[in-house]
Order: structure tokens, then C-alpha cells, then sequence
């Protein structure tokens, strides 16, 4: 069994959040400890805890513990500052529906539990947390299995971004097949797109891969067309930050662009995520709110010095949307579902 690494956990009796903090992998392996609202807002947003899961755990978790630094006795007051920090947290990132969804189940623990003491609603809080993760293992577990169904020993597989075991509560999604496959012997050779500009596949993919004992070779973005022109990948596998009820999928930007190279050369390209982040709310990919972000990740963050001149105006979406069209299934931990997705994406939820 692989030793994964817990990205995201409570300690409840320090009243801390604790996330490994992915900015520093792969040269650091830190993990933080974290107590006010501010705290839990600037990791999310600076992607010290990143992936749409390990984001959704995080906020659930956060948000217990604004709730349970709540000093009053009245539900309603409790529910209005609960609102509150639910708001807060929730402007954190605008892409990944888990953030979303996650504050969204905590919001209806508070409802369901009104008749209760605020004391018992926070127990409730950290109970509806705890499982939010537990649950997520499990999904992720599935997603392993599911996908795995779809692979053969010895395929050549392209990833994008991170969507691993650091993205979620274990496992990954896009990454929990190749880790079922390493269990059993499947002897994987997978290529991990860099991911500018935060070098997601970089710092992180590559990483977890690499300690995990996967053949894992790292590829500028731009070379993904040649490492498909060359024959060496039989399947692409990415994770999804949410999912549209037609299937459009948004996920880190330059996804799109690989499943336009994986139509070309005739590869099948697989979305890989749990039922919450598929929004049966948002009908097409056009409604999906794509996060924008400073340009200076672009031109300096990673550099010791600018690689472009200061002030050059940037363009930096974090997403992009890749049509459903181009996606050949999308495998969560109910099944596979294949096209046309606005009917199979429906069944999973019935
Ligand atoms: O900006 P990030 O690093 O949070 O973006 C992450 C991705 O795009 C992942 O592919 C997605 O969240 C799925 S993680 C299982």
C-alpha cells in the first residue's frame, strides 16, 4: 500500500487547520497551522491548500472553526455570523464548485440542527467536516477503480495540472487510477504537462509521482503535441474544477488545449472527478466564472529575475472550459459516464 501524505486535517483541541503548504514542493515538505479566518482565506487563495477537493475540506474545516470561535448562545446570531464567514471564505476562489458545495453542506448542518444548542450545532459542524473528508477518501478511492477499468498495463498517459493525492482528501482523481495501476504491478509511463504558470504538473505532479515510484516524465506544456505525434500516450487523464450538466468541464488552463491535440491524434481524453464537482446548476460551460489572477505569476513569480518588462499587461485566466465534445467520459465514483453527458451526467444523480 503507498504511504500517501495527509494534505488536509483538523486539530480540533488547538482549534488548527493543518495543510501541507504546496507552494514550497517540491523543495519543502512544511505544514501549517492555521487559526484565523485571514489564515484560511490567504492559503486558499494563494494555493498553499489547491486542488478542487483538498479546497472544499479546507473550507469545511475553516468554516467550523470561525463557528466554533462564535461566543453566543442565540441560533440566530450564531447563524448570522456563520453567514458571514461562510461569505468570506467563499470569496476566496471563484472557479472550483467544492468551495461552494462544501460551505453550502456545512450551511444546511446549521439549518438542520437549529432546534439544538449552539454548542451541539458546533459538534455538528465538526462531525459534518470530519465526514466531508472521510467521504472524499472513499470517492477518490472509487475514482481509482473506475478509471482503472478503462486502462491497460503499460499505456503511456498525459496529465495536466495536479489532480493527485495533493489535490484531495487521498488518492487524487486524474492520479488515483495510475496509483490502483502501481499497486498492481500496471507499469504506467506517464507525461506531466508542466502547467504554467503555477507549475502545478512541475512542482507537484511530478513529485508525488516520482516518490510514489511512477515512470513519470515532465514536458513543457508545448510539447505535449510531439509526445502524442510520437505515439507515447494512449489515454489523457485530468481532473475537473466543475463540471457544467452538459459536461463542459472547466479544469487549470491549458486543458482545452490538450483535448484538442487528444481529438487530433485520435486519443481518448478522460475528465476525472467526484460528484461535487459536477454542477448540475450551471447548465454550459459559458456560466462557469473563470478566476483571473495577477499576471505577475506569469513573467516573475518563479524567477529570480522579471522575464518580461515590468508593467507588460498580462492575461492570466486559471481555467479554461474544454467542450464536452472533446471529452470521451467522465468517470466519478458513481461510473463512467459517456455522451451525450446532459443525459449520463443526470443518471449518476438519480
Ligand atoms: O489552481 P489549482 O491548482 O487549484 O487548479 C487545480 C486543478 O485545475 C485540478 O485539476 C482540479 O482542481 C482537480 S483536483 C482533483
Amino acid at each position: 500500500m503507498l504511504d500517501f501524505i495527509n494534505t488536509v486535517t483538523i486539530d480540533d483541541e488547538n482549534s488548527e487547520l493543518i495543510i501541507l503548504d504546496q507552494t514550497l514542493l517540491p523543495n519543502q515538505t512544511k505544514f501549517l497551522h492555521l487559526k484565523t479566518k485571514k489564515e484560511f482565506w490567504d492559503a486558499i487563495y494563494k494555493l498553499q491548500v489547491r486542488g478542487a477537493p483538498a479546497i472544499g475540506i479546507a473550507a469545511a474545516f475553516g468554516i467550523y472553526l470561525c463557528a466554533k470561535n462564535v461566543d453566543t448562545e442565540d441560533y440566530q446570531a450564531f447563524y448570522d455570523a456563520f453567514m458571514e464567514d461562510k461569505a468570506y471564505l467563499a470569496s476566496s476562489r471563484p472557479t472550483a464548485v467544492n468551495l461552494f458545495w462544501a460551505l453550502d453542506r456545512m450551511e444546511k448542518c446549521v439549518i438542520d440542527n437549529k432546534d439544538k444548542s449552539v454548542a451541539d450545532i458546533k459538534k455538528a459542524l465538526l462531525h459534518e467536516s470530519e465526514k466531508i473528508l472521510d467521504e472524499d477518501i472513499r470517492t477518490c478511492e472509487q475514482i481509482g477503480e473506475n478509471g482503472l477499468s478503462l486502462l491497460k498495463p503499460n499505456m503511456g498517459l498525459l496529465t495536466h495540472c495536479n489532480a493527485g493525492t495533493l489535490a484531495t482528501g487521498r488518492y487524487g482523481t486524474a492520479l488515483s487510477p495510475i496509483y490502483r495501476g502501481q499497486e498492481k504491478g500496471y507499469n504506467f509511463k506517464v507525461f506531466a504537462d508542466e502547467t504554467r504558470p503555477l507549475l502545478q504538473g512541475a512542482r507537484l505532479t511530478s513529485w508525488e509521482l516520482n516518490k510514489f515510484g511512477v515512470d513519470v516524465t515532465l514536458i513543457c506544456d508545448n510539447m505535449a503535441s510531439i509526445v502524442m505525434k510520437n505515439g507515447w500516450v494512449d489515454a489523457v487523464l485530468v481532473g475537473c474544477d466543475r463540471v457544467a450538466s452538459n459536461g463542459d468541464t472547466a479544469n487549470k488552463i491549458g486543458t482545452s488545449g490538450v483535448a484538442i491535440l487528444a481529438r487530433e491524434y485520435g486519443i481518448p481524453f478522460y475528465v476525472l472527478g467526484p460528484l461535487s464537482t459536477i454542477d448540475m446548476a450551471t447548465p454550459t460551460g459559458k456560466e462557469i466564472k473563470i478566476e483571473e489572477r495577477p499576471g505577475e505569476e506569469i513573467y516573475k513569480m518563479w524567477y529570480e529575475r522579471p522575464m518580461a518588462p515590468e508593467g507588460i499587461k498580462t492575461y492570466n485566466p486559471a481555467f479554461d472550459v474544454t467542450d464536452a465534445k472533446y471529452i470521451t467520459a467522465i468517470i466519478t465514483e458513481k461510473g463512467i459516464a459517456y455522451p451525450p453527458f446532459s443525459e449520463s451526467l443526470k443518471k449518476m444523480f438519480e
